[in-house]
């Protein structure tokens, strides 16, 4: 019989943010498969590793992260290969990513090329924006409130567009697009009601106001809170 595949959210940095069902996961797996970007630490490792079981194989998926898609494509085809390998021989493979699993994780490359072949279960965790507003103390929504997630990687044009009819952004994936996301939120007037948040919950944690911020790019591990005051 083949093994089981496990999409396990590992949430964004401290491991006590870990769901019950995610350590459970980690801490009897076998089998624990990860991807590191251009061959560098993995984030989801980091989280998750005190709770490896000391024998427990680890099976890193190195991912290219360049502009052009096709080398990634080619990184989770070989993952999906790799894994594939040890469910058909019916052991479980635990996959560790950073955040939630289906929230612009990268699990869904895999989950892709492997959920309709194997039994699958995908386990969520605490987000970046989550863990972004706790941390800032920024209450995200409520009543009629609506959210919008935007990537810093848009067009500036498209990101003017959806920020000027929105009260409440997350803006994740800001790294080196720090600089165009700075230009626009200033354009809308947006810019002091914006706060930034680098490795949200990791030790090294810093939160900043955005136009604090000097440099032309940020850590990739940065998120942009913006929430207009509104009148009561
Ligand atoms: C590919 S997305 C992955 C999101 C992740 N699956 C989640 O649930 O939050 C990566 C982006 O999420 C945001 N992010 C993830 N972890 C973060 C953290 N600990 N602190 C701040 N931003 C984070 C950053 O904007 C980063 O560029």
């Amino acid at each position: 019989m083949a093994g089981k595949l496990y999409g396990v959210g590992v949430g964004p940095g401290d491991p006590e943010l870990m769901t019950v069902k995610a350590w459970r996961l980690v801490s009897t797996a076998r089998v624990i498969a990860y991807l590191a970007a251009n061959g560098g630490e993995s984030t989801a490792r980091s989280i998750a590793q005190p709770f490896f079981p000391d024998d427990a194989e680890q099976l890193v998926i190195n991912v290219p992260m360049k502009v052009e898609r096709e080398p990634a494509q080619a990184a989770y085809d070989d993952g999906a290969r790799q894994i594939a390998q040890h469910l058909d021989r019916g052991q479980d493979v635990v996959m560790l990513c950073e955040g939630d699993p289906f929230f612009y994780g990268s699990f869904a490359y895999i989950f892709q090329r492997l959920g309709s072949r194997y039994e699958t279960t995908v386990v969520p965790g605490v987000t970046s924006v989550s863990a972004a507003a706790a941390e800032m103390k920024i209450p995200l929504s409520a009543r009629d409130d609506v959210i919008k997630i935007l990537p810093a990687t848009l067009e500036a044009e498209r990101l003017r567009e959806e920020l000027a009819t929105s009260q409440t952004a997350a803006i994740i994936k800001v790294g080196r697009h720090f600089t165009k996301v700075k230009t626009v939120l200033s354009a809308l007037d947006l810019d002091s009601s914006s706060t930034v948040i680098e490795r949200a919950t990791h030790v090294d944690q810093n939160i900043r106001r955005l136009n604090d911020i000097v440099e032309s790019d940020i850590p990739y591990f940065s998120t942009v809170l913006v929430k207009a005051e509104v009148a009561p």
